[in-house]
C-alpha cells in the first residue's frame, strides 16, 4: 500500500529551532556528554551496569531522530537544558549510537525533507505506524523487542484518542502492536546488527573529507548546476565550507557557511547561497557525498546533490543527458579525475571538445539521423556511471512528482507558503518497446480544476498561480477568502500539465496537486 508522508503531531516549535542548531558547529570546551547524561537525565533515567542508562542505551537512531528525542524531554517531561548541552548529547549519541550508512539505505528521504515522497511499506505497517507520521521516522531507528514495545506503551499513554481514530477503531490497535508489531520491528530493525559494529571499527576519519569536491545538481524549475565546494576542518568533525558554482543557464551559485559530520558520515551543513540559508543533508563516505540541498525556509525548494573528492576519479553527470538523432548538441561531462576523450556509444560522435579540466569536460555531440533510440552508457577512460539517452521522438510527458502538496500560507501568519515544484519528463521507447527516461525537458505550464467540485469552487482561480514557463507553482495566502463561497480558505485540488514541444508537436502529461493548509508541526523527521 502506497501512503504519504504527513507530518507528526508532537509540539513542533521547539523541534524546529533545534533543527535549526542541528546544523550549526558547536563550541567545543563544552561539559563532555558523560556529565550531561548523569546530570541531566539521570534524575529520571536509572543507572545500569556498563556506564548505562535505562531506555536511552538501548536505542539507536540518527542525529534528527535523537533531537526529536531529548526535545520531547524538553516538552512533556520538563526536562531542563541548554542548548549547547543538547548540541553535545546529540553529537555523542548519534556517534556512539548512531546508524550505519546501510541501516540508512532506502529511507534518507525523510531527513534529506522530501516531503513529497510516497512511501512503500507493508500494509499492517503503514496503517498502525505510518498513519500520523513517516514509516521512516520508523525505520530510522533500531532498538531490541522490549524497547519497541515501550515505545507502543508511550505512544498509547501519551495520546490514548488513538484508539478511537481511523485505522484504530476498526480493530485492537494495542494487541496488534504489541502482538505482531513488535516482534516484526525487532526482527527488521534489531539493535545488535553486524553492520553497525563493523562501520563503528572501519568508518574513516572525518579530516580525510576536507579538499576540494566537484558536485552536480539538479534543482526542480530553475535546471542543473555544477562547481566545486572547498572543505577545511575546523575543529573536531566541524568544517568550513565554500561553494562556487554555476546553473547551466548561467546563474551563479556562490556562498559560505560550515557543516558538522555525525556518525562518521552524515553531514549536516549551513551553507549561505546569495544570502539565502541553504542546509545540506549529505552521506559523506570516503570521496563520495550524495544527498540533498534545501532552503531552510522552504524545503521546497531544494535541489539533489552528487560530489566527488578531487583526487579520486568519478563521472558523476552528463548535463543535459540527452540528444536527439540527427542533431547536434552541446554536453558537459561533470565528474573529478577526467581525462581522455569521452565516448557516448553507437551514433553518436563527438564533433568537437569545446574545454576540457579534470572536474568537466564540454564536449559538442552529434548523434546520427539514425542513431538507435535508448540509453548509452558514457565512458571517459575507465571511468562510466550515467548514461545518455538519444530519441527520435518523445513518447510521452510525466510530470515529476506525480502527485504533490502545496500549502497556503503568509497572508499575516507566520507560516511561508509551500511552493509546488515540477519537472516535466520526456520518456521515448526504445526499440524494444520499453519506454525508456530522456530527461527534463522544458516546458509550459497550467493547472487545472481536478474534478467537478474544484471546478465548481473555481480552485484555479483561487488557489494560487503556475509560473508557465518554470513549472513553479505559488499558493494563495492563508485565511479566509470572502470572496470564495462560504469565506473558504485558498485551499485546492488541481491538476498539474505540461506541454512539452518536440519539433512542434505539442505532447502533455498531467500530475496531481492538493493545495492545502499550513503544516503547523514540522519535527525534523516528518
Ligand atoms: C523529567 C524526567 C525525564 C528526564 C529528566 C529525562 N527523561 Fe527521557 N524519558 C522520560 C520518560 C517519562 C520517558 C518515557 C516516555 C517517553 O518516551 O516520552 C523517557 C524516555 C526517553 C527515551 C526513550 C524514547 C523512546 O522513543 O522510546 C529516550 C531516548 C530518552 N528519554 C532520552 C533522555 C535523555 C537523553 C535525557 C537527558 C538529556 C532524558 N531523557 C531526560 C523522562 C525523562
Ligand atoms: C496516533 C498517531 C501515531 C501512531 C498511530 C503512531 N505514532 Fe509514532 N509518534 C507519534 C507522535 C505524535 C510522535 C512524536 C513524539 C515526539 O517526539 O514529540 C511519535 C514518535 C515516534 C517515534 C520517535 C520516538 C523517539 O523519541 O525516538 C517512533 C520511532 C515512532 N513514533 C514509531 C511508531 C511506531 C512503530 C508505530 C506503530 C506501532 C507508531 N509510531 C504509531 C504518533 C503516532
Amino acid at each position: 500500500m502506497k501512503r504519504r508522508l504527513r507530518s507528526g503531531m508532537s509540539a513542533g516549535l521547539l523541534a524546529v529551532a533545534a533543527c535549526i542548531a542541528l546544523h550549526s558547529p558547536y563550541s567545543l570546551a563544552a561539559r563532555d556528554a558523560q556529565t550531561i547524561l548523569k546530570e541531566t537525565c539521570q534524575g529520571c533515567h536509572t543507572p545500569e551496569a556498563n556506564n548505562a542508562l535505562s531506555r536511552i542505551s538501548h536505542q539507536r537512531k540518527t542525529p534528527e531522530g535523537w533531537l526529536m528525542s531529548i526535545a520531547r524531554m524538553q516538552t512533556m517531561h520538563g526536562l531542563q537544558i541548554s542548548d549547547e548541552d543538547r548540541r553535545t548529547l546529540v553529537k555523542y549519541l548519534a556517534d556512539t549510537q548512531g546508524l550505519a550508512p546501510s541501516e540508512t539505505d532506502g529511507v534518507r528521504y525523510a531527513m534529506e525533507r522530501r516531503l513529497n515522497t510516497v512511501e512503500q511499506f507493508d500494509d499492517q505497517t503503514s496503517q498502525m505506524c505510518g498513519r500520523c507520521h513517516s514509516g521512516a521516522r520508523v525505520a530510522l531507528q533500531r532498538r531490541p523487542a522490549q524497547e519497541w514495545e515501550r515505545l507502543v506503551n508511550f505512544h498509547l499513554g501519551q495520546w490514548p484518542s488513538l484508539e478511537y481514530q481511523a485505522l484504530s477503531r476498526d480493530r485492537d490497535w494495542f494487541d496488534l502492536a504489541r502482538k505482531e508489531m513488535v516482534p516484526l520491528l525487532a526482527k527488521r530493525y534489531p539493535l545488535d546488527n553486524p553492520a553497525w559494529k563493523k562501520w563503528q571499527s572501519s568508518a574513516p576519519k572525518s579530516e580525510a573529507l576536507a579538499g576540494d569536491w566537484s558536485f552536480s545538481g539538479h534543482l526542480p524549475g530553475k535546471g542543473e548546476l555544477a562547481g566545486v565546494m572547498s572543505v577545511t576542518a575546523d575543529g573536531s568533525d566541524t568544517f568550513k565550507v565554500s561553494v562556487k558554482g554555476q546553473y547551466a543557464d548561467g546563474t551563479p551559485f556562490n556562498g559560505d557557511g560550515s557543516a558538522i559530520l555525525y556518525t562518521g558520515y552524515e553531514w549536516r551543513g549551513n551553507v549561505s547561497i546569495d544570502g539565502v540559508t541553504m542546509r545540506q543533508v549529505f552521506a559523506a563516505q570516503g570521496n563520495a557525498m550524495q544527498g540533498r540541498m534545501f532552503e531552510a525556509e522552504h524545503d521546497e525548494r531544494g535541489l539533489d546533490f552528487v560530489a566527488a573528492k578531487q583526487g579520486s576519479q568519478r563521472l558523476l553527470a552528463v548535463q543535459p543527458g540527452y540528444v536527439k538523432a540527427g542533431s547536434e548538441t552541446e554536453v558537459t561531462l561533470i565528474g573529478s579525475g577526467l581525462s581522455g576523450k569521452p565516448n557516448f556509444g553507437k551514433g553518436v560522435e563527438v564533433v568537437e571538445v569545446v574545454s576540457q579540466s579534470p572536474e568537466q569536460i564540454k564536449v559538442k555531440l552529434k548523434a546520427a539521423a539514425n542513431a538507435q533510440p535508448g540509453l548509452r552508457v558514457v565512458t571517459v577512460g575507465t571511468l562510466k556511471g550515467p548514461s545518455l539517452s538519444v530519441y527520435s521522438k518523445i513518447d510521452q510527458v510525466k510530470v515529476i512528482p506525480e502527485f504533490s502538496v502545496a500549502r497556503i500560507g503568509d497572508g499575516g501568519g507566520s507560516t511561508p507558503k509551500v511552493q509546488g515544484r515540477f519537472d516535466a519528463e520526456a520518456w521515448g521507447k526504445g526499440t524494444d518497446g520499453k519506454p525508456y527516461r530522456i530527461g527534463v525537458f522544458p516546458a509550459q505550464w497550467k493547472v487545472e480544476a481536478f474534478d467537478d467540485r474544484a471546478k465548481e469552487d473555481e480552485d484555479v482561480k483561487f488557489a494560487g498561480t503556475m509560473q508557465a514557463d518554470t513549472g513553479v507553482f505559488t499558493p494563495g495566502d492563508a485565511g479566509p477568502n470572502p470572496a470564495r463561497k462560504m469565506s473558504t480558505n485558498n485551499a485546492g485540488n488541481l491538476k498539474v500539465i505540461a506541454a512539452v514541444d518536440d519539433a512542434g508537436k505539442s505532447l502533455t502529461g498531467e500530475g496531481h496537486m492538493i493545495v492545502t493548509v499550513q503544516r503547523w508541526n514540522n519535527p525534523p523527521i516528518p
